[in-house]
């Protein structure tokens, strides 16, 4: 095979840009996040931590807060292994470092400037731009936040260090609340980009 046709057969769209691990925990943590997210809306409903403020039930998964609990808690073990899982396995790869960095405040900015006058170019989709970076490297600190949140809610009196460290049972809640306010706008811009570039959607489904 002469170099030319090494070259071409390298570029060629066929290579795997998002590899199967990827794209298995990207979906099951989508799932265990909308459970999530649905579930702990009810939750919310039974005791408000914003007084007047309520999420309309009929967005919301469980039924009850019992049913609601149970779904909670239920999906909760499937966003924490498969993160680990993830997380893991972006570290012991490499993955993180090739992927999400290096990572500046002046690229972001740039970037965001590109992006909102449509100039950002989407050739390489190997490569995640600044933006992208960011946001998905904010994502996995705001989940975080989330499951140490909960840990403190639920476990309150078993971490205490963790609890105090959330500033208290209360305010422990008003972080839950805040982190999970945060992930839901992530999903809505989310969705909104990806509808922008549905060729990304092929990739994350099928690798390519
Ligand atoms: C609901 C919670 C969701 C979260 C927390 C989330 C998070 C993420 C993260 C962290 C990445 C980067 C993955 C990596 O490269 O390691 C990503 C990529 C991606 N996600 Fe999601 N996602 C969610 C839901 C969805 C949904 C519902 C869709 C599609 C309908 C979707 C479509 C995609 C696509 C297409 C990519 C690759 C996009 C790109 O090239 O920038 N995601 N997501």
């Amino acid at each position: 095979m002469n170099a030319t046709h090494e070259a071409s057969r390298v570029s060629t769209p066929l290579r795997t840009l998002q590899p199967a691990w990827v794209r298995i925990t990207h979906w099951l943590n989508a799932l265990a996040v909308i459970l999530m997210m649905l579930s702990g809306w009810r939750i919310y409903d039974a005791s408000p931590v914003f007084k007047g403020f309520m999420i309309p039930p009929g967005i919301t998964l469980g039924g009850w807060l019992g049913g609601a609990l149970q779904w909670h808690f239920a999906a909760m073990w499937l966003l924490f292994f498969n993160g680990l899982f993830y997380l893991a396995m972006n570290i012991v790869t490499g993955r993180i470092k090739g992927k999400f960095f290096p990572l500046w405040p002046r690229a972001i900015l740039h970037d965001l400037g590109e992006a909102l006058k449509g100039h950002l170019s989407h050739a390489d989709p190997s490569k995640y731009n600044a933006v992208q970076k960011f946001a998905y490297l904010f994502v996995m600190v705001d989940i975080a936040v989330l499951v140490l949140s909960g840990l403190a809610i639920w476990k309150s009196v078993q971490f205490p260090l963790l609890r105090e460290l959330m500033g208290g049972y209360d305010f422990a809640r008003v972080v839950h609340f805040s982190a999970m306010s945060l992930l839901a706008a992530f999903v809505v811009v989310h969705l909104v980009m990806v509808s922008l570039v549905p060729r990304s959607l092929l990739t994350m489904i099928r690798g390519r």
